[in-house]
Order: C-alpha cells, then structure tokens, then sequence
C-alpha cells in the first residue's frame, strides 16, 4: 500500500532509467550491511519446504527468481535474497564492454502494466563482470545466474566465438549461466536469434563443456546448469527447432521469454499511440499469456528433458500458478517487482503457499 500509494508515485514521475540506477544503488549500499541485511531478509526471504524446488542442480527455496537485466553490471547481488528472490540473474553480459543504445531507452507504459525497454546490452564486460563477481560474491545465499548476450557490431561468423569468451570468463562463478539469444534491442539480433544461429551456439558450447577434462577450473572439472533464453515473437516451427537442439546438445532447459518485439499486438494496448512508438521490446502483462502458451507448448514437446523458466508479465502469485500449471519450474520477474515494490516476492510466496494448500498440492 505504502509503496504503490506514496513511493511509486514519486519515483514513477523520474526518468525511468534514473530511477532505475538510484533503486539499484540504494539496495546495493544497504545490502551489504550484514545487520541490516540480516534484518530484511528474515521479513523478506519465505523459508518454506512448501516452496522449495529443484532446478537443474540448483536447490531453490522457492521458484520466484529476479529475470536478467535488472542488475547488469553487478551493483547490488545481495539485495536480492534480501528482498527474498529464490534466486536471480545477473547481466545480461558481452564480452566487450558497451555503452548500449543512446538514451532515452526505457519507458513506462503503466495502462499497460510494462515496460518499453531499449537497452541495447549496456554492460561492463565479461572480464570487468567476472571481477565484481570475485570481489563482492564470495558469500551467497541463493543460487546467482549469469547471462551471456553477444558483443554489438560483430560479423556474424565472429558472434558464437563472443559468447564462447564470455562463457569462459564467467562460467566458473556462476551458479548457472544463461545464453541470451533473444534481446530484441540491437543490430542483428535478427541473425543471433536465428535457428541456425543457435545451432552453431550450442554445439561450440556443448564442444567447451564436454570436451576431455574440461572446463577445468583452478583444477577440477565442473558442470553447471545452462540454459537458453528465447523470445516470444519466434514462429512454433522455429521453437520445435530450438527445442530439439536444446535437447540434442544438452542444455538444462530453457527461459521463455524475452521481450516483445513485434509490434503487431499493439493494437490491443491501452498507452497512447505516441507512448508505444519508442523502439525497444515490451515486457509485462502483454506477455504473461503468451509466454503461457509458449511454456506449454516447449513441455509438450520435451516432456522431463528440460527445465523451464517462466518468464513475462507476473505481478501475482496466481501468475506463478498459471506459469507452473502450464509446465515451469521456476519463473522470473522484473516488471512485476518494480510496478508492485519491495514486498511483492514475500507476498508472492506466502500467497503460493496459500494455493499450494487449497488445491492440496506439494
Ligand atoms: C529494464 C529491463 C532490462 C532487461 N534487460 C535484459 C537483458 O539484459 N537480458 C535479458 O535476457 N533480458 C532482459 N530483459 C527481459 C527480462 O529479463 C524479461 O525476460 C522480460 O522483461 C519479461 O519479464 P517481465 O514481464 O517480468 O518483465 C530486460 C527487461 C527489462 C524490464
């Protein structure tokens, strides 16, 4: 109430992506207060048997994780058990630090309950990320994703080599990593999100993480969940693709979705013509039944051979429900988290566990 009544309001009248590096900064400064942070969490975090889930090889204490693209650049890693996240990604990451597109870039469009987002990957750069990472995440309290995007400007025969860099850098320090062949906010993403894009991604990948005693970090080999993030605007002939090589090159699962970026489903939307003509994808509640739909038809088709992320326009525990039922994991938000404030992932939680009871299940 406090917040959507009083604080949103006065932060929703600031240029968004201001906002966004002042939030991010605020929980990255408190978070590392261990009383404070002690203090929060023990509200925030839900600790419930009820809620706990396994991913891949990550133990979650409860499937309601932070979507990548809310802390790029490693600010505030700690906010986020804090806030009561059962678990976040970090990034997304090139392997080349960039500026991104130039500002404006990130739009509210609250008649729409989302976003309109235009990034273009700004971010410090895998080596610069994978430092932060060493200095500042020794400790953790949930499992922490990395997500790996490609480099702007690159040749197309260059963009799989990209990712494959970045994924050495950071592979290591992440809980799991996240290969990010969706964001429809930079030249070419056309090509990156193409089937046969992905094909040759993950068979460089699956070659790395397969090969004969490797990876091998300081000295044993380890093996890391990895998952494959689509977007929502890829034909169900191109899912089947991507799904089968998923499979075939045994990733852990996937995560569905991305932004929005065709644009042909504005005309359901509610915000002025004028507001929805920025560039970008769109996140929030135009996705929620799409991704849906997405996520079951990716269940279908590969039964228990992959894990999925359920991602787009969640704001309730009911939207969880409905991502679960149709055959997720675990899901992400960030739309939903920064329209509902600090308490939204408690109430998300506890309103699960009251579900999870009346419909008597585990
Ligand atoms: C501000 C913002 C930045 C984002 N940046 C990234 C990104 O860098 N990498 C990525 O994979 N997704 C990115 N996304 C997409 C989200 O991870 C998510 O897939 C999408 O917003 C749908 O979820 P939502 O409706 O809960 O926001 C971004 C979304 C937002 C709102």
């Amino acid at each position: 109430m406090l917040y959507k009544k009083i604080i949103r309001p006065i932060l929703f009248k600031t240029d968004p992506e201001k906002i966004h590096h002042f939030v991010i900064n605020i929980l990255g400064a408190t978070s590392v207060l261990r009383p404070f942070y002690f203090l929060i969490k023990k509200f925030l975090f839900i600790d419930d048997p009820r809620l706990h889930v396994k991913l891949g090889n990550l133990e979650l204490k409860n499937p309601v994780g932070l979507s990548a693209g809310f802390d790029k650049d490693i600010t505030a890693p700690h906010a986020y058990p804090m806030l009561g996240f059962g678990f976040a990604e970090l990034g997304s990451i090139t392997n080349s630090a960039q500026p991104g597109n130039p500002k404006p870039r990130l739009w509210r469009i609250p008649e729409d309950k989302g976003l309109i987002v235009y990034y273009g990957l700004s971010n410090s750069g895998s080596l610069e990320s994978a430092r932060r990472i060493k200095k500042k995440m020794q400790k953790r309290d949930i499992p922490y994703g990395i997500s790996i995007a490609v480099t702007t400007g690159l040749k197309e025969s260059e963009m799989a080599d990209d990712y494959v860099r970045s994924f050495l850098d950071l592979y290591e320090l992440a809980d799991y990593i996240t290969l990010n062949v969706s964001c429809p906010n930079v030249a070419k993403c056309d090509v990156f999100a193409q089937v046969s894009f992905v094909e040759e991604l993950l068979k460089k990948i699956n070659k790395v993480v397969s090969a004969q005693g490797g990876p091998v970090f300081s000295g044993k080999k380890i093996t890391k969940d990895i998952f494959v993030k689509i977007g929502p605007d890829m034909s169900y002939e191109d899912l089947d693709k991507v799904i089968d090589l998923c499979i075939e090159y045994k990733m852990t699962g996937i995560v569905a979705t991305n932004l929005i970026k065709n644009r042909s489903w504005v005309n359901k939307f509610k915000s002025s013509k004028e507001k929805l003509d920025h560039p970008g994808g769109i996140s929030g509640k135009h996705l929620q039944q799409r991704t849906n739909n997405i996520i079951k038809h990716i269940r279908e088709r590969a039964g228990d051979r992959l894990k999925i992320i359920g991602v787009g326009g969640i704001f309730t525990a009911k939207d969880v429900y409905a991502k679960m039922k149709a055959g997720a994991d675990a899901v992400q938000m960030i739309t939903g988290f920064i329209y509902g404030g600090p308490f939204t992932i408690r109430k998300i939680n506890k309103e699960l566990i009251g579900i999870l009871e009346d419909k008597k299940l585990k």
